[in-house]
């Protein structure tokens, strides 16, 4: 018995650590299933898909394994024009997002509608599936267009690129960069509840991050919260000058360069010669130049424009 004490001092350890585990992380987490995705939470999370931390379908945070949101302006299988529609196509092996998984996260009403009407469930990663939202009386569903309507992601992605690049967004594969790159040591993604939203617009709802991991919201802001950045600033142009150097465009900015984004080619498929660059914007700084040297256009499939799709799609 001469340790009795440090049995009951352990055991009100035990409670009171397991007590407060309980009330900030398992409450909080029934209270999330309770409520409804808004149609921002299920864009986003239809548009980042599965996981855009770590995750073992993509350990190195390459931007692997994620969807691309397309606007459709004609049926893709009948060809027939159509007005401009936004879907997620979720190609062979790319998994699923929360919502088609545990359908319940998706909230009351929309889980029902989803799995009734959207046969979300029918959906199978093998065969991959084009998903898109739809309305029933008012209230937003996700819809399996595979099954409903028989836009295969192979019918989808020969429409898509036969139409404009632009209408293919990358940014699930963005938001991956966005994490990666440690952006939200300096950026937030939540306006907050004061007059942050004159500045930076309105602050997020609860129903808005229904199965999205990771939130990226941010903590010690040194930077322009990004929730809305792609309504404010919607030039690729200027995104593309200021990722390659923000001194270009903001001459005291403290966000570092994210040139090594654009790999090693440019859109022409010429090799990117950094050095070169570097030498004449350091005349230019100097003032034995009187331009900045050209930024090179960025390639589709480098992750800078990933990033930069990300960007424009926070609107
Ligand atoms: C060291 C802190 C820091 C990091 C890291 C950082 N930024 Fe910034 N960013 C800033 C600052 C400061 C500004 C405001 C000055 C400017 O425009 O450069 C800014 C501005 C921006 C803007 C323009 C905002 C507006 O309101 O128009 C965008 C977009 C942006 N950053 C995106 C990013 C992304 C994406 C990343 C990650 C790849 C990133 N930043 C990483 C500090 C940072």
């Amino acid at each position: 018995m001469a340790f009795r004490e440090y049995k009951l001092g352990a055991r009100m350890f035990g409670l009171a650590l397991g007590g407060s585990m309980c009330i900030t992380l398992l409450l909080p987490a029934f209270d999330f299933a309770a409520v409804a995705s808004t149609d921002m939470g299920l864009d986003k999370q239809f548009t980042a898909g599965h996981e855009t931390g770590f995750s073992l379908d993509d350990p190195f945070l390459l931007g692997w394994n994620k969807p691309l949101k397309v606007t459709l302006k004609a049926d893709p299988v009948t060809g027939q024009p159509m007005e401009a529609k936004e879907v997620y196509v979720y190609q062979k092996g790319t998994t699923f997002p929360a919502g088609v998984l545990h359908p319940r996260i998706l909230g009351k009403g929309i889980e029902e509608l989803s799995v009734q009407k959207g046969k979300i469930s029918e959906a199978k990663k093998d065969a991959g599936a084009v998903f898109g939202l739809a309305k029933d009386g008012g209230v937003s569903y996700v819809e399996n267009l595979t099954a409903t309507k028989g836009w295969t992601t192979a019918v989808v992605m020969a429409a898509a690129n036969a139409g404009k690049d632009e209408d293919i967004s990358h940014a699930g594969a963005g938001k991956t960069m966005f994490v990666r790159e440690g952006c939200w040591w300096c950026h937030t993604l939540l306006p907050e509840q004061t007059q942050d939203w004159q500045v930076f617009g309105a602050p997020p709802m609860i129903g808005d991050f229904n199965g999205e991991s990771p939130t990226a919201f941010g903590s010690d802001r040194k930077a322009p919260d990004l929730l809305h950045v792609g309504s404010r600033n919607s030039s690729r142009e200027w995104m593309m000058l200021h990722f390659f150097n923000p001194r270009l465009v903001q001459p005291h900015s403290i966000m570092p360069r994210f040139d090594y984004l654009w790999g090693e080619k440019d859109a022409n498929g010429q090799k990117i010669d950094f050095d070169k660059w570097r030498t004449e914007y350091d005349q230019y700084r100097n003032g034995s130049r009187v331009t900045p040297p050209d930024v090179p256009a960025y390639s589709k499939n480098s992750e800078i424009r990933y990033l930069v799709d990300y960007m424009m799609s926070l609107k």
